[in-house]
């Protein structure tokens, strides 16, 4: 892989990658905790449960119903979806490493920072081990106060999800303003091709991915497409003899790798 040269960086809008390997039911999960009902209808409505159940380590923070009704009252759909992306770390905390924080502050990635709405580092969140065992969490951009706190651990599948409740949203600035996302009417096929993917286009047509990225085009995300020569490069597998499933996994990977772009800062 590492001979592939990524050519072309194309930000398109699209939705979980493929959509059958599920990591988990968030859906379930919380359907055994009635005071989480609210958030969980509005996990489902945006459609953010189905990007969770295809991550495979998350930590979900989860806001009470009253917590959530007050959020829901004031703001139009798109604007909660921001607001609830916010609320999907992509790394696994339970309540010990909540308290086992190197340095006691840490920025992680949410989910909103992967759907292009999020400038500069508005898609972090910071979360600080206060004193007194109390967890903070707020946005990461400067100046931004830990509105928000760990008030109890809801579930664990350890390390796969994690599942904590804290007592009000994450605020970032501009995020309850932010415009919804304009749905895409790209053609990839078409724009990969004239860029010189053609060799990635038809792999992302012939596994069926294609379908996956054009038809749920409401999400932003990064494509690192290889362009045709990468595919003759040496040190490639020879693509022709992989199997669909192999192909999938491929693609997916390559899209997962830029799906969430600041892994390295992971603790
Ligand atoms: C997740 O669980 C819910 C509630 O139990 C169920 O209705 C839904 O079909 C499940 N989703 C998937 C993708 O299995
Ligand atoms: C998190 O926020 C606190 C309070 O604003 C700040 O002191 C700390 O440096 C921040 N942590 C990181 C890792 O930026
Ligand atoms: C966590 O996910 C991995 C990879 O999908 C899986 O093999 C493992 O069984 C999961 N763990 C639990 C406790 O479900
Ligand atoms: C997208 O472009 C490809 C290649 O130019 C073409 O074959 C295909 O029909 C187009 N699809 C749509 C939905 O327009």
């Amino acid at each position: 892989m590492a001979a592939l040269r990524y050519s072309l960086l194309l930000s398109f809008t699209l939705s979980a990658l493929v959509s059958t390997v599920l990591a988990h039911n968030i859906t379930d999960i919380l359907s055994g905790f009635p005071e989480y009902s609210e958030f969980n209808k509005y996990l489902t409505q945006t459609k953010l449960a189905d990007e969770i159940n295809t991550r495979q380590t998350i930590t979900v923070l989860a806001l009470n119903n009253g917590a959530m009704s007050a959020l829901a009252a004031k703001h139009p759909l798109s604007v909660i979806k921001n607001a609830l992306s916010l609320l999907v770390v992509l790394d696994y905390f339970d309540p010990t490493k909540l308290h086992q924080i190197s340095k006691g502050s840490t920025l992680s990635t949410t989910l909103y920072q992967t759907t292009g709405n999020a400038p500069g580092n508005l898609g972090f969140v910071n979360i600080t081990d206060l004193q007194g065992g109390k967890v903070g969490f707020g946005s990461a951009a400067p100046g931004s106060k830990l509105e928000s706190s760990y008030t109890k651990s809801v579930k664990q599948v350890p390390y796969n999800i994690s599942i904590l409740e804290i007592s009000q949203p994450i605020i970032a600035p501009g995020i309850l303003t932010a415009p919804a996302p304009t749905p895409s009417s790209v053609n990839m096929t078409a724009l990969l091709e004239k860029a010189g993917c053609k060799t990635f286009a038809s792999l992302l047509q012939t596994s069926g991915v294609i379908k996956m990225y054009q038809s749920a085009a409401d999400k932003g995300l990064t494509i690192f497409a290889p362009n045709d020569e990468a595919f003759k490069a040496a040190g490639v597998p020879d693509l022709s003899k992989l199997t669909n499933a192999e192909v999938v996994s491929l693609l997916q990977y390559h899209a997962t790798a830029s799906y969430s772009p600041f892994g390295s800062l992971k603790n």
